[in-house]
């Protein structure tokens, strides 16, 4: 019997991929994907999806491992789905993060990419959502519909696990059936919990009791989000239950807001270095900023730009934009309520010498807007991103008319193989 038709078989680790999956070959022409695994190991996998001349597998044991592998400090590690590099010291991993990176955009980019980071890889997650089934709080196994029950997650801030406990407690005391998820996010202390339901579910006020044994009365907010779509964690009813209906802090002297229906970034100290770094990019031009989100990098652009535009689709992100502007007193600040497919090119030729800062979520940048950017002369382009396969592919389209200026990468996601990136375009 070949290797191929093996279920369990022995692998070499030749490199790990974008996605930080080793790959390895079989007879020299099967690929083999395997997660949390390192150059250069010998691995016992088990194949768990086989199509033409690709496997995708499950370690089970590593036979020789790389001279840099520790022990894993999280005991869900390979198992949730969650971390790709626990098995690497921080250091270590990014240094293969950065090279990984540096291979995957060499056709497009040969300087050396700038890597920050700042050495905080545990406990810096301020969102979790959990899955919620047949009394089981934790996260969805890779590839399979079992839940690994998470008592303490590593990688996300205190108070998360402190509620998550708590709602474990209140689930098996209830036996409630009709929660999907919670999802629980952090800023400056303070805790907007979201539990989402197929319809309305009892007793959420001896929750709310227990969460306040807890955490202070003006600490926490709870909200109901009615859901039944499988496709998606949020729907679109929301009912605010008890205390906060937003998150609030202050960044560089910009009071911001944020509804927990709004995108934030997860990890509040390296979006802080971030949002600088983008800031660092505008001197005194009109800034189109599309994605803009709930406002905060909309904020602190209007101190130093001559006038900022931010266009976003989610209603409530628009809302809290408005708030930040007006208790900001941001007169150079407007938000535009809508779909960047649209607005953008409207805009592109509008403004052609403003500088357009794009931030879209993991499926890129829209057609749309990627050719009213070459259309409309436009000469500079700040591209924000979290997922380089579609960077990759927004850039090649934009490289007939711009040039890769600057690449760096962010450790936003420490322990996983993610990256954010921000990546300057100049026309040519
Ligand atoms: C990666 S987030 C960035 C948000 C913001 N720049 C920040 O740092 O918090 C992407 C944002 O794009 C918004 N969005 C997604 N598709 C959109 C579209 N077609 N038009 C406008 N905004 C969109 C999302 O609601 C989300 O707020």
């Amino acid at each position: 019997m070949s290797e191929f038709e093996k279920d369990v078989f022995k692998i070499k680790i030749d490199e790990v991929n974008i996605n930080g999956e080793g790959v390895g070959f079989l007879q020299d022409n099967i690929k083999v994907c395997v997660k949390n695994v390192l150059p250069g190991e010998v691995v016992k996998v088990k194949s768990i999806f086989k199509k033409n001349n690709f496997i995708k597998a499950e370690l089970i044991e590593v036979l020789e491992s790389n001279q840099n592998r520790i022990k894993p400090v999280c005991p869900y590690f390979s198992l949730c789905g969650g971390c790709d590099y626990q098995q690497l010291k921080n250091v270590d991993a990014i240094k293969q993060k950065k090279q990984i990176f540096e291979n995957y955009f060499k056709d497009i980019y040969t300087k050396e990419i700038e890597f920050i980071d700042n050495n905080k890889p545990f406990e810096y997650r301020n969102k979790a959502s959990f899955i919620v089934k047949n009394g089981k709080v934790g996260f969805q196994k890779e590839g399979s519909n079992n839940i690994v029950e998470i008592e303490n997650c590593c990688i996300v801030k205190p108070e998360i696990n402190k509620v998550l406990s708590i709602f474990r407690k209140w689930l098996n005391l209830t036996k409630e059936e009709n929660v999907n998820h919670i999802v629980i996010r952090v800023l400056n202390k303070k805790l907007i919990i979201t539990i989402v339901c197929a319809s309305t579910i009892k007793k959420v006020d001896l929750l709310v009791e227990k969460i306040k044994e807890c955490f202070k009365d003006n600490s926490f907010g709870v909200y109901l989000n009615f859901n039944s779509s499988k496709n998606k964690i949020l729907g679109d009813k929301w009912k605010h239950i008890y205390g906060l209906k937003v998150l609030e802090d202050v960044f560089d002297d910009v009071k911001y807001s944020v509804h927990p229906n709004s995108f934030m970034q997860i990890n509040d100290e390296v979006r802080n270095i971030l949002y600088k770094s983008v800031q660092e990019e505008i001197k005194n031009e009109v800034v189109i900023e599309g994605y803009s989100g709930a406002g905060l990098l909309s904020g602190i652009l209007c101190k130093t730009a001559k006038e900022v535009i931010g266009v976003e689709i989610n209603k409530n992100a628009t809302e809290n934009a408005n708030k930040l502007k007006e208790e900001n007193n941001l007169t150079n600040l407007q938000n535009i309520n809508g779909d960047c497919k649209n607005v953008l090119p409207v805009l592109a030729k509008k403004y052609k010498s403003a500088i357009f800062v794009i931030d879209p979520p993991r499926s890129g940048c829209d057609q749309n807007t990627l050719q009213s950017l070459k259309d409309n002369y436009i000469s500079k382009v700040v591209y924000v991103s979290c997922n380089p396969y579609t960077l990759k592919q927004n850039l090649r389209f934009l490289s007939d008319i711009f040039n890769v200026e600057k690449i760096k990468m962010f450790n936003m996601f420490p322990n996983t193989s993610e990256v954010e990136t921000l990546t300057v375009l100049s026309r040519k």
